[in-house]
């Protein structure tokens, strides 16, 4: 397996495969991979014939110090996880200081409001982080197509949108939610907690599913509030949002329209680490 360190011999090697941009999929990670990380892997396998894997913690993303300190970092246990969907697969595990080039600091982006809902609200500046390294990465990768979880289905929107703002030639592929046997939505953070925490935080799952089938017949409000109401009485979770948006803007739905997809989007705390999920409603 080949592991690079620094973007200028990712590219010289990169350079030495031919036609290796033509058809090169890219899984851009923060590490403490898990099987929904894998996932993502093993379609890129499929669609492209060579396969880049980034490991890198952008500090700019994260809006809470403490947080980014106890980011989980297993490089030794990842590429050991790499190693078994292939040992094709190309890994750049770069420092900040390759990436900034010794300027820390964020972009600012104009997604179209996209980066104003949810997650954009409780953290502020954490897309224009994610912009910045994705728009960095994608310049050094140059990758034919790039592979994203739909768990953090907005990075996903805008994703799409910051490349089609940049007019990138980079096709951007939702993958599929990997779920533990309980219904947590697989996490790097889940490493943070312990196992009574993991069987409590099933309750997120449980309550997305439930809040799907009450869509069908109930207003976004009501739903709403019953999911208020579920987490005011399981005090160890702490609810931070839940919004059922639509899927194409992520503006909160009002009104019911037969003609838009929407989505249930959560956050919850957990003894201080923070989870998100989601659900499409129809
Ligand atoms: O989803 C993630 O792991 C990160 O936000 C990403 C896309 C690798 C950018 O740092």
């Amino acid at each position: 397996m080949k592991i690079f360190e620094k973007q200028a011999d990712l590219n010289a090697y990169l350079q030495s495969v031919p036609a290796a941009h033509a058809s090169l999929g890219f899984v851009p990670t923060m590490g403490a991979l898990h099987q929904g990380h894998l996932s993502l892997l093993a379609e890129s396998i499929k669609k492209n014939k060579h396969t880049v894997i980034s490991i890198f913690v952008n500090p700019t993303q994260f809006n809470n110090p403490e947080d980014l300190e106890k980011y989980p970092r297993t490089l030794e246990a990842d590429i050991a996880k790499i190693k078994t969907v292939s040992n094709e697969i190309i890994l750049y595990a770069p420092s900040v200081q390759d990436i900034y080039q010794g300027q820390t600091i964020a972009q600012h982006f104009d997604f179209d409001g996209l980066e104003n809902q949810m997650e954009g609200a409780f953290r502020p500046g954490h897309y224009d982080g994610v912009g910045t390294v994705v728009k960095r990465l994608f310049e050094i990768v140059k990758p034919t197509r790039a592979y994203f979880g739909e768990k953090d289905f907005q990075q996903l929107q805008i994703v799409k949108k910051l490349v089609q703002k940049l007019k990138l030639p980079i096709q951007i592929i939702g993958c599929p939610i990997f779920r533990e046997p309980n219904g947590l939505a697989m996490s790097s953070r889940n490493e943070r907690l312990t196992d009574t925490e993991k069987e409590r935080a099933s309750l997120i799952f449980k309550t997305l599913k439930t809040a799907k089938s009450k869509f069908k017949t109930q207003s976004a409000a009501k739903v709403n509030a019953w999911v208020t109401e579920v987490f005011q009485k399981s005090p160890e979770i702490s609810l931070e949002y839940f919004q059922i948006a639509d899927e194409a803007n992520l503006q909160p739905c009002h009104r019911k329209n037969n003609q838009k997809k929407y989505r249930a989007f959560i956050a919850v705390f957990i003894n201080n680490v923070r989870l998100i999920d989601t659900v499409s409603l129809n």
